[in-house]
């Protein structure tokens, strides 16, 4: 939300069609972040107007505690089970609908959410969509313990994949470490780029102390992307993206 407390228009463009796709008696999935929290402020309102009734799972404490105080029904992932729609912001999303995320540091919970879901839909503003992966830092979330080690073994696989050299910066929260909901570190990797997603994603899930990476790969089934002028652009990843969208902003 700006100063003013009016939403971003993209962000309230892109929220808003998400929304519009949720039916009464759904299970949702409610991602993490400042679009989707546009998102969960939309989705109250509508629930509320139209006497929806939603089963909600949250993919941080933060959106639990936003959609609670709206009125919305938030139960643990594993009382409610399947989930019929998950709604979620991305921090990149790429023309195969492959994604970054954790930039706002729940990408752990944000992927159970995602994977125990039928549909997978982002949203996200012209900004975030990229020709290919890795400009924004790739977040991964690692065990406290042995962190240094995991460190090390991170930078190894990095080199094996020809992308060594590059930093792995510990986030911080002003002098101390960020801690995630689930009480681990993260390290963001500054790549740049990362020519093959596939295998960053699989070198980093084969290390012991890695918890999980922000790369989304074949998990979002569409990508809903607003634009300043309240209008959406939608990407299945079947076709390419427009050159305006890429450039940042489709008008
Ligand atoms: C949270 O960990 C992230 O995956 C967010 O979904 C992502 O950072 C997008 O956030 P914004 O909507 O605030 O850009």
């Amino acid at each position: 939300m700006s100063l003013s407390s009016q939403p971003d228009p993209a962000k309230l463009a892109a929220a808003r069609a998400a929304v519009a796709l949720v039916e009464d008696g759904m299970k949702l999935g409610l991602g993490t972040g400042s679009t989707a929290s546009v998102m969960v402020r939309e989705l109250a309102a509508r629930a509320a107007a139209e006497g929806l009734k939603l089963r909600c799972a949250a993919t941080s404490q933060a959106t639990a505690d936003l959609a609670e105080s709206l009125g919305l029904k938030v139960e643990p992932l594993d009382q409610i089970g399947w989930l019929d729609l998950t709604i979620d912001g991305a921090d990149e999303v790429d023309p195969d609908l492959h994604l970054i995320k954790g930039g706002g540091g729940a990408h752990l919970r944000e992927k159970i959410v995602a994977a125990a879901s039928d549909r997978m839909v982002v949203i996200a503003d012209p900004g975030k969509v990229v020709d290919r992966l890795g400009a924004f830092p790739l977040p991964v979330e690692v065990l406290q313990f042995g962190f240094e080690t995991t460190r090390t073994l991170i930078r190894r696989a990095l080199q094996t994949l020809d992308l060594g050299g590059h930093d792995v910066m510990q986030r911080l929260k002003g002098s101390d470490p960020w801690v995630t909901d689930e009480g681990n570190v993260i390290l963001d990797l500054h790549l740049a780029a990362i020519p093959d997603v596939v295998g960053l994603a699989r070198a980093l899930s084969a290390i012991p102390g890695v918890v999980e990476h922000g790369l989304f790969l074949s998990m979002c089934d569409l990508a809903i992307i607003g634009k300043s002028d309240g209008t959406v652009v939608e990407l299945d990843g079947d076709e390419g993206i427009d050159a305006d969208l890429l450039a940042g902003e489709g008008d």
